[in-house]
Formats: structure tokens, sequence, C-alpha cells
């Protein structure tokens, strides 16, 4: 499965945000904006932005504030080597590295990130469990998660006419931009099976954080779960 996911985004690096950004209508950009926005008031020091991919959100992270330190961590070399060469990452940390076995020490950040990359951690779901309580573990208490990922649209004619465009036009579009059949059938198959925002909430709570809030955007198209691991 590991090596599987890896060689999809190998296959996709060098194209992987344009598509996202067509595909997304470029929404994706604004969300990862939001993203950074409920981090404002949040306590600096050390964050890590984890499946960082090519570090957009790290970058915007980075960016955002003085009083941060920022590592960027996955586990594909491509992606992680296009983050490297983003501006205002110079100073960036890296870290080639799996989300399941983080190689770090309990409570050793003050704020996690994932950016449409939970739905990777989601082959089923005992592993998207581990990831999560991996994730509270090096937390330090009182250390908040940020969740920004896809979600389930409410009403059900939404709902389906957004896994009808997922169905219909993600890969085909996804295919000719990157190349990549593989890359977009996996992706086009792991939105539909994402959990609607109230699951999301339990999963986090299961995994040992509290005070979870969720902010649905467009519609619940994608939304932001934030949580804190208690102190
Ligand atoms: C869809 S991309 C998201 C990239 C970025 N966060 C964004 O907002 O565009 C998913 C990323 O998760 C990484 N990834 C998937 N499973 C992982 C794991 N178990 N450990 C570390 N990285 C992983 C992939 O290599 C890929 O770069």
């Amino acid at each position: 499965m590991k090596k599987a996911v890896q060689k999809i985004y190998q296959e996709v690096a060098p194209t992987y945000e344009l598509v996202n950004h067509i595909l997304t209508w470029g929404f994706d950009i604004r969300w990862r904006k939001r993203a950074v926005k409920t981090t404002s008031a949040m306590r600096g020091g050390l964050w890590m932005d984890v499946c960082s991919g090519t570090g957009e959100l790290a970058q915007a992270l980075a960016r955002s504030r003085d009083d941060v330190q920022v590592l960027a961590l996955d586990f594909s070399l491509p992606m992680l080597e296009r983050a490297r060469e983003k501006k205002g990452l110079e100073q960036g940390l890296f870290s080639l590295g799996d989300v399941t076995r983080l190689p770090f020490a309990d409570n050793t950040f003050d704020l996690i990130t994932i950016s449409f990359a939970t739905r990777n951690l989601n082959p089923n779901p005992d592993y998207l469990s581990a990831c999560l309580r991996e994730f509270c573990r090096v937390l330090k208490p009182g250390g908040i998660f940020l969740n920004l990922e896809t979600s389930q649209p409410q009403p059900p004619w939404l709902r389906r006419l957004f896994h009808l465009y997922i169905r219909t036009v993600v890969k085909p579009v996804g295919y000719l931009f990157s190349g990549s059949k593989a890359g977009y059938k996996y992706l086009s198959h792991t939105i539909p099976r994402f959990y609607a925002s109230g699951e999301f909430t339990s999963f986090l709570r299961e995994a040992g954080f509290d005070q979870v809030r969720a902010t649905p955007l467009l519609l619940s198209i994608a939304a932001i779960h934030l949580a804190v691991k208690s102190e």
C-alpha cells in the first residue's frame, strides 16, 4: 500500500499543484488561506505540516508569522523536493518520514496541520485512527491539530452531484494534465469514501483530542477541523 501511494505521488509530482487548482476551480488555494487564517491567534513555536507534499500549506504558514518554525514532512521525495524549492521555506525544516511512525518524541509540536491528505491515511478506519493517535502523541499538551480535507455535502442531491463530478471529471482531467491514470483513479476513489464532518469529529475524539470544532467550506464539500490535545 505504502509503495503504491509513493509511486502515485512520484508520477503526479510535476503537475500536482496545477491539476489540483484546475480540479477544484482554485478553491484549494482559498481553503488553504482560510486554514492559515485560523492559526493567527494560536501560539507560535514549532509547527509541523504532515503529508506536506509540494509544501503549499507549509509555505503559507511559514510566511504568516515570524514566531514559528515550520517542519514539512512527507514520505514522497519528489513531492518534498518541490516543497524545498518554495520561497519562504529556505529556513524551513524537512523530514522524509511516514506519519504512521513519526520520528519525534512525545509532546514536541505546538501545531500540526494536514491538508488534502487525510484521505490517503484512510485505507481503513483503524489505520486512520492510528495516524490520528500518532499526531496526538507528538503534540504538546494544549497543542492543536488542524485538518483541512474534503468532506461530504449535506443535502443528498448535492452529495450525489459532487460524487458524479469526482467520478466523471477528476479521472480524465487528472490523466490529461498529469499523464497518470493510476494517480487520479486513486484520488477519485478516496474522496467519496471519506467521512462526513460529524463522523470525522468522532475519530478525533476517539484518538484523544478535545474541543473539536468543525468549519464547513462551500456547502461542506470540504471542512476544517480543529482539535486540541488536552493539557
Ligand atoms: C494529496 S497530497 C497533499 C499535499 C499537500 N498537503 C496539499 O495540500 O496539497 C498527499 C500527500 O500525502 C503524502 N502521504 C501519503 N501518505 C503518507 C504517509 N503515510 N506518510 C507521509 N506522507 C504521506 C503523499 O506523499 C502526498 O505528498
